[in-house]
């Protein structure tokens, strides 16, 4: 080759011209994003996005769950593909959902306003945690349009109920995520070794921590304190951010025992729709579509909670067995690919929900961050539809359980007989 012909086959790309573009240059997947975000942030910060509950089987198992389904794709042609589907009576630009996560700013300045408008973007729902650190109003007022839901715990107490509830509906929140996993905190002991608390309290660590992420300490410091201002007009001693060890004040000391009868109490007094978030009995699939329940999330709070608890993919078939068609059926933990989505709508789910991977988009560059997590999983979903060859998610909702086979299944029809499986072997070594 001469030098003029290898001059013709070089190309220089020039420099990204927007956030948005220096990552689709730079992520390829949320793995890559995950990657980008552990630079981004101090130890303890990342850790308490990434930790789960006790030995961290729960978390563990929820990826894993995925690698046990193999796809079967079918030959035809796939036209017009569309991605577009219903929830809760209302439009999904893709069936997916961002759920709620507490503490948001604490990842980046920008918070759940971000997440909030790069959902909007994407024409998909994302439910705010009550314990976020922006309020309802500030979301609701930078994002007129977005499917918002709120998330709160079941509580006995109904003067305080029904004051959030007002508070909710005022805000124009259209659906209540309930709770059902968090009767007590779980044990994350990755916090406990890192000293994390919510909000940070500044010790000889974090001063280290913050000084090797410039970045982000400046945004930590250059903006309002951490807090959580949804409570602040529950709490009558005032701002919880103020209490050292606020999650276990607000889960384990302001809440009386609930039980169905505050989940029937619930139903009475909202009139939008209630999804049950955290269930993966069946049985209370049952109950919840019993008790006029629109929706359950099928989760085990991304591993944080009980270890241990079943990992939502595992369990996805018998729930939808005994539930499917009585109420709609969301899945969230694990879920990192487009792939894994349709597995999950294929084994009877309705939408799946994300947790940490918008979170790692938003540590990495705010806003753009979790706009282009939004954007792989459309393509991956988009290309993992094309290869199995469905066009449609309600064709890969009707015949989903057509292609797909979980390892432990037998595969009668593609398991060769003995004779054939002699030819094969003699074809291949006569080549
Ligand atoms: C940092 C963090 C905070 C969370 N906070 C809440 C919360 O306030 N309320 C809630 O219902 N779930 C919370 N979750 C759980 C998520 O809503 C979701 O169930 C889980 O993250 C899904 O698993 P994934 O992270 O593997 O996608 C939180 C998860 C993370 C990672």
């Amino acid at each position: 080759m001469r030098f003029k012909d290898i001059g013709a086959l070089a190309s220089v790309q020039g420099p990204a011209r927007s956030v948005s573009e220096r990552l689709s240059r730079r992520c390829y997947s949320v793995e890559d994003m995950r990657k980008l975000a552990a630079k981004r942030l101090p130890g303890s910060v990342f850790d308490y996005i990434e930790g789960g509950g006790e030995d961290e089987a729960s978390l563990k198992r929820n990826r894993s769950s995925f690698d046990d389904w193999a796809f079967l794709p079918k030959w035809g042609s796939v036209e017009h593909l569309d991605l577009s589907s219903t929830l809760l009576g209302g439009p999904v630009a893709m069936p997916l959902t961002l759920s709620p996560t507490g503490g948001t700013r604490l990842f980046h300045p920008d918070g759940e306003t971000a997440v909030a408008r790069a959902a909007l973007e994407a024409g998909v729902p994302y439910g705010l945690a009550h314990l976020s650190t922006t309020t309802m109003e500030d979301v609701s007022a930078a994002t007129p349009g977005l499917r918002r839901w709120f998330n709160i715990e079941p509580t006995a107490d109904k003067g305080l109920l029904q004051a959030v509830l007002d508070r909710v509906s005022n805000a124009g929140y259209e659906a209540l995520l309930v709770n059902v996993d968090c009767r007590a905190i779980g044990h994350r002991e990755r916090d406990y070794h890192n000293g994390f608390t919510a909000p940070p309290s500044i010790k000889p660590k974090t001063v280290i921590e913050g000084a090797l992420h410039p970045r982000w300490a400046l945004g930590f410091l250059a903006n309002d304190a951490i807090a959580f201002p949804n409570l602040d007009a529950e709490i009558p001693e005032g701002p919880l951010s103020s209490s050292p060890d606020m999650w276990r004040t607000l889960l384990a000391g302001s809440y009386e025992p609930t039980d169905w009868d505050d989940i029937r109490d619930l139903r009475s007094r909202w009139s939008g729709p209630i999804i049950l978030k955290g269930v993966v009995n069946p049985k209370d699939a049952v109950i919840a579509a019993e008790l006029g329940i629109d929706a359950i999330q099928v989760s085990n709070h991304g591993g944080r909670q009980l270890d241990h608890m079943a990992s939502p993919l595992d369990v996805l078939p018998d729930i939808a067995e005994k539930a499917a068609g009585r109420l709609e059926i969301i899945v969230d933990g694990g879920i990192r690919r487009g792939s894994d989505v349709v597995k999950a709508l294929a084994l009877g789910a309705d939408a799946c929900s994300i947790g940490r991977p918008y979170l790692y988009g938003l540590a990495a560059a705010s806003q753009a961050g979790v706009a282009h997590v939004l954007k792989l999983f459309s393509a991956e979903i988009t290309r993992t539809m094309m290869l199995l060859g469905v066009s449609t998610i309600q064709e890969l909702r009707e015949e989903g359980r057509d292609l797909i086979r979980h390892r432990s299944e037998a595969f009668p029809g593609i398991t060769p007989t003995p004779e054939a499986q002699m030819a094969y072997a003699e074809t291949r070594s006569s080549r």
